[in-house]
């Protein structure tokens, strides 16, 4: 069996840090492709400069031509542009359909086999977008939000409690972004509901500084947002299906009257393995968290909307 080989589409900070993480797990050959000429190229040689050191055997290729793409198992689209001045949202949503669209096609056509995994936002309008551009099945069409959301709100909880990490659970639905759907009764520490562990005015405050996760870094960074935690929830994903896992994460994927939304790209728990998004897992919600959860995918359907207008 050779080896995997995992395509990288944006060289920008999220697509080569994501790109980094795959490298140096030496989970698969990377090819890391951008629109600008020689910035792939640079970051490339770079990465694969810094093998020796690091001890791995991956191969790492910077390109802007997709022919160096071909058979690729699996492409992760990062490429796209950060809202600027004067930028409406909506503008950003037409700007990077169109470039979604296009790496999309280019894409394909050399892997038509791969996998895809959507990271560009807005992420649930692009994975619709990508979907379409790619003619794929929705098990090959996945986008990286919900593990993103969940490591967030995980980290809130191991701060709020001082315990580590590892203990903590959480458990994240929806789209990405303000009115995505943290579950906390069934995000726990060692299996233990948060709910039981904090007054419920701090999981108020945790799960609002979780829906408010990429603002509080754009805050910081002014200049960017966030790229470690995007990239290590991609690579999360990466590994779960180029290892055929089956990990149970929370993913952006096309639902068909699962949580009673048809159509539409939001985020719910799957399982991930070889075969992409292997299983839809459905789970009894309360009155107020379908209400939310609703209220999410009405959020998604309006961009959608807006793209198709
Ligand atoms: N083809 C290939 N690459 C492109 C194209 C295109 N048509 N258009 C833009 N790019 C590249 C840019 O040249 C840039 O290098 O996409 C890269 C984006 O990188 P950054 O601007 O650094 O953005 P980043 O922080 O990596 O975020 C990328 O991920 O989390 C999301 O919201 C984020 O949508 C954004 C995406």
């Amino acid at each position: 069996m050779g080896r995997n080989k995992v395509t990288v589409i944006g060289a920008g900070n999220v697509g080569a840090t994501a790109a980094q993480r795959i490298a140096e797990a030496g989970l698969a050959d990377v090819v890391l492709v951008d629109i600008v000429e020689g910035l792939p190229q640079g970051k490339g040689l770079d990465l694969a400069e810094a093998a020796p050191v690091v001890g791995h055997d991956a191969h790492i290729l910077g390109t802007n031509d997709y022919a160096d793409t071909a058979g690729s198992d699996i492409v992760v689209v990062t490429s796209g542009l950060a809202r600027q001045p004067g930028m409406s949202r909506d503008d950003l949503l037409a700007k990077n359909a169109g470039i979604v669209r296009s790496v999309v096609q280019a894409a394909v056509a050399h892997s038509p086999d791969c996998i895809l995994v959507i990271v560009t936002n807005p992420l649930d309008a692009m994975c619709h977008v990508a979907m379409e551009a790619s003619g794929f099945p929705r098990e090959r069409v996945i986008g990286m939000a919900g593990v993103l959301d969940s490591s967030r709100f995980r980290t809130f909880i191991a701060m709020e409690l001082g315990v580590s990490v590892e203990d903590t659970h959480a458990f994240v639905l929806g789209g990405h972004g303000d009115t995505m759907v943290p579950l906390p009764r069934y995000s726990t520490v060692a299996g233990i509901p948060i709910t039981e562990l904090m007054p419920p005015e701090r999981v108020q405050a945790l799960v609002e500084r979780t829906a408010n996760g990429g603002a509080e870094i754009v805050a910081f960074l002014k200049a960017g947002s966030a790229y470690y935690a995007p990239a290590a929830s991609t690579f999360e994903m990466v590994d779960a299906i180029l290892r055929d896992r089956k990990r149970v994460l929370p993913c952006a994927v096309f639902l068909r009257g699962e949580y009673g939304v048809d159509g539409l790209f939001v985020g719910v728990p799957v399982v991930l393995g070889e075969g992409g998004m292997e299983r839809i897992i459905e789970i009894r919600l309360t009155n107020d968290e379908a209400a939310a959860f609703q209220r999410s995918a009405g959020a998604v359907r309006e961009l959608v909307d807006k793209l198709h207008a």
